[in-house]
């Protein structure tokens, strides 16, 4: 069953979404750019891009919930255009998406963080684009709107999702070039690109996309320290070397192949010793920038955790928990009233290691994200403070 969606009811619901974004200043009513990108969303409209059932994840304060065009047309054309992230797929394929075990893999991204991409990429008309993660095509339909289908490229890693993008970009109207392939390795075939979009969250940087880019091209990605994110929007120079800074928070699912390895079983041969930096303080100054300064200084060293844990029927217990991405090296830092109770395992001692790169965050003045850059060569990328060159 096909349920018909009313259109003049879907242009008020557009015109509402755009007067929100303007209005929480990510689509400014006094910019030409944003003027665009507000058209765009009615001639590209998301209902388009979105499957029967889907699982809606507002991002205000109303809780997740599924959503079907069949049972409840209202509902479903509700969550597509308000602040709402709309999960179309879980487990890589292999869960229902209302399976809420299983872990989101592609989506609709919410309006506002695409609107802040979309305003990031400050696309001209004449840009060739390469967009990294397909999902449900509608980015990829704002771009060949704005540009045309023949400017633009995206490549999606799982061929069921980039079937569907192609069947949602061909009843909107649109047709860029789809590539079903690991956007790792970038499309070098239709470069080069003046402008790089990745839509799925990254920690590593691949070369080919810099390469890829235009000199005075610019690559806007997700850049993932755990579970939340920086935007990232590094520019590309003559000399093969990408340079840029970060510009306010962006939380996207992992790109495939840069999630981090699952523990095989809790390791058991820890050793635990104390200390006297409360675990505590660590996940708040985390967002405040340590987050972003400690991935430049430990690159492979993640938080898995971090609140109260239950041990017994009485017993609870404030933990942070850390690992390295290949899961080799751990340490779980137990907070209590006196000293902190450390244990360590694996080959290093990754406690150690952020306990040191906290102090020198502190040393420095504590520099929030906005002094920090990264820049990007064909040997890897480097965090600095404050002015490139400055590594951390
Ligand atoms: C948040 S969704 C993208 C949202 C999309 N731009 C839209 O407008 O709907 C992220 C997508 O990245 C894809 N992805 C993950 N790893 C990838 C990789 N290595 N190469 C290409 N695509 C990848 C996922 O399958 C998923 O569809």
């Amino acid at each position: 069953m096909t349920t018909s969606i009313d259109t003049g009811h879907v242009t008020a619901k557009i015109d509402a979404l755009g007067d929100y974004l303007t209005r929480v200043g990510v689509l400014p009513a006094d910019e030409a750019a944003t003027r665009i990108w507000r058209t765009g969303l009615h001639h590209v409209p998301r209902h388009l891009f979105v499957p029967t059932r889907a699982w809606a994840e507002p991002m205000d304060d109303r809780p997740e919930h599924e959503i079907d065009r069949d049972r409840d047309p209202a509902g479903w054309l509700e969550a597509i255009y308000t602040n709402t992230a709309i999960i179309t797929q879980r487990g890589d394929g292999t869960a229902d998406v209302a399976d809420t075990h299983a872990a989101p893999t592609s989506s609709l991204s919410c309006p506002y963080v695409a609107a802040e991409f979309l305003r990031l990429l400050d696309v001209e008309e004449h840009h060739r684009i390469l967009e990294i993660g397909t999902g449900t095509g509608w980015t990829a339909a704002m771009l060949a709107w704005h540009t045309s289908d023949d400017q633009v490229v995206t490549v999606e890693i799982d061929s069921a999702i980039a079937a569907q993008a192609q069947h949602n970009l061909a009843a909107a109207g649109f047709s860029p070039t789809v590539i079903t392939a690991d956007g790792t390795l970038g499309h070098p075939e239709q470069g080069p690109y003046d402008r790089v979009h990745v839509t799925c969250g990254v920690r590593e940087i691949p070369y080919a996309w810099v390469e890829q880019t235009r000199p005075g091209g610019l690559i806007a990605a997700p850049y993932m320290v755990g579970r939340y994110g920086e935007q990232l929007a590094l520019y590309v120079l003559d000399d093969g070397t990408a340079i840029g800074r970060f510009n306010g928070g962006a939380t996207f699912m992992m790109m495939r192949n840069q999630r981090p390895a699952r523990p095989t079983s809790t390791t058991s041969d820890g050793h635990t010793t104390t200390g006297r930096l409360n675990p505590r303080t660590i996940p708040s100054d985390y967002r405040r920038g340590f987050g972003l300064y400690l991935s430049g200084c430990v690159p492979d060293l993640i938080l898995t955790g971090a609140g109260w844990e239950q041990f017994s029927d009485t017993e609870w217990g404030w933990l942070l928990r850390l690992r390295t991405l290949d899961a080799t090296s751990w340490a779980i830092a137990a907070a209590s009233a006196g000293d902190a109770e450390i244990t360590q395992g694996g080959p290093r001692h990754l406690w150690d290691e952020l306990q040191t790169a906290y102090m020198d965050w502190i040393r420095r003045g504590r520099p929030g994200p906005d002094r920090l850059g990264m820049t990007v060569t064909e040997a890897g990328q480097l965090l600095w403070l404050d002015a490139p060159g400055n590594y951390v």
